[in-house]
């Protein structure tokens, strides 16, 4: 259990370097159930997500050494994972499910958890796995696969960034062609495709809506590096310009961020990219209008950051969340700070400007707690975060440390 102590901060000001991307990290890491030679990872976060995923694969009989922030991977006889409560507590752990199958012709794996943001099946994952030839069984709590994967054409009818990842790392090694469409364009994904590229595999349409890929008899080891998480990225540009404040940021993608950059410089802060980073100053005045979309549209995992950073707008800003059903949940907090915020159903209406006051908040997801976070910067007195579950380490590398490197002052206790 966490508990982070957070005190009202003027202004946020200074340099952070950006962490490598959870949600590049882990799909990488299930590409060590590829293949026998050592897939290197440079750059890994400390997260708990990539702990747990660790352990997970541990489980599926992948080795693995971790060195001055690497992590090699690699899999002699992968089999299915035994234990379900690892798997159980993080939604990515399905993706263990296609490269299992791909290699073995048999995966058993329990039904993923992860934060409780919406319904969150898995149908689309199985969907493709079936078109590639695999038998399906739906059993309760657990799905069985079996089957030789042989290539196959897939719709997915919303771009799931998981299901996408999934199909791609079954497809690498069925025989013949996989047709992907209306494939997820994530950053995250291309970079998974350009490892698997670099490991041998064949892939074409990486970052548009239709990917080809033609499998491979095996594929072989490497080193890759991960692309910059650009959530982190932007829960730091959020907190920066809710405190008018003056921070550089380096090592991030700017070419990843764009619908997020554009939303910031409507709220009326200057972004500006130098040799060395991104920098944010000015002041954040203007309501805004956001609506979620799978990328290149405005990242639903940046919905709550945003909101934090709504709740300082003069105006009122609004909210769509098409991506997730239940992704609100942090509005319901923030109003115990003082905030305005009324929520029909998918949308969000924030008038900001208000004096929020610290009290006690509970972290209800991964970045509703980092936008919690956020909230108690700008709240007067004392804001005290619990974080029952932890949901904030397993995706962020230090978020108060990186917040107090700029200033801020957070405590942070761990029971
Ligand atoms: C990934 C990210 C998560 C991000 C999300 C959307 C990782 C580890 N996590 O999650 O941070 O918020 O993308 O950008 O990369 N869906 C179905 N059926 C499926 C799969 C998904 O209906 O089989 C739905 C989901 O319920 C959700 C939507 O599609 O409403 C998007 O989900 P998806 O893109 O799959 O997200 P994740 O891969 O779980």
């Amino acid at each position: 259990m966490a508990t982070y102590r957070i005190s009202h901060c003027e202004r946020l000001a200074g340099e952070v370097s950006i962490h490598a991307a959870k949600n590049a990290v882990l799909p990488l890491m299930c590409a060590g159930l590829l293949t026998r030679e050592p897939l290197t990872i440079e750059h890994v976060p400390s997260l708990t997500d990539v702990q747990v995923l660790a352990e997970i694969l541990a489980d599926c009989g992948v080795s693995q050494r971790r060195e001055e922030g690497s992590l090699t991977l690699w899999s002699d006889e992968p089999q299915s994972p035994m234990g379900a409560d690892l798997l159980s507590r993080m939604r990515a752990s399905v993706l263990v499910m296609g490269p299992l199958l791909a290699r073995t012709g048999y995966a058993r794996v329990a039904l993923p958890g992860g934060c409780a943001i919406g319904q969150r099946p898995i149908d689309l994952h199985l969907k493709g796995m079936e078109a590639m030839g695999a038998r399906v069984q739906l059993t309760p709590g657990s799905v069985t696969l079996q089957g030789q994967l042989r290539g196959g054409n897939v719709y997915l009818d919303f771009p799931s960034v998981g299901a996408t990842e999934n199909i791609l790392l079954a497809a690498v090694l069925a025989e013949g062609t996989t047709r992907i469409e209306n494939a997820a364009k994530e950053p995250e994904v291309s970079d998974l495709c350009d490892c698997l590229k670099m490991m041998g595999a064949s892939i074409d349409g990486a970052g548009t809506g239709t990917i080809v890929i033609q499998g491979q008899k095996q594929l072989h080891g490497g080193v890759y590096r991960p692309v910059p998480d650009r959530i982190e990225a932007g829960t730091i540009l959020c907190a920066a310009a809710m405190t008018e404040g003056s921070v550089l940021l380096r090592g991030v993608r700017v070419d990843h961020m764009r619908a997020m950059l554009f939303k910031l410089t409507e709220t009326g802060v200057t972004l500006r990219e130098t040799p060395s980073g991104l920098r944010i100053s000015g002041r954040a005045s203007q309501p805004i209008q956001v609506r979620t979309l799978a990328y290149p549209g405005f990242p639903t995992d940046m919905q709550a950051p945003m909101m934090a950073l709504a709740l300082r707008l003069r105006g009122t800003s609004l909210f769509m969340e098409t991506v997730f059903e239940n992704r609100f949940m942090h509005a319901r907090e923030m109003t115990r700070l003082g905030a305005a915020i009324r929520i029909e159903d998918r949308l969000a209406l924030v008038t900001g400007g208000r004096l929020l006051s610290g009290t006690d908040v509970t972290s209800t997801d991964l970045r509703g707690g980092a936008a919690l976070m956020l909230a108690g910067l700008a709240a007067e007195g004392e804001t005290v975060l619990h974080d029952p579950t932890g949901h904030i380490a397993r995706g962020y590398e230090d978020l108060p440390g990186m917040l107090g490197a700029l200033g801020a002052n957070i405590i942070t206790q761990i029971d």
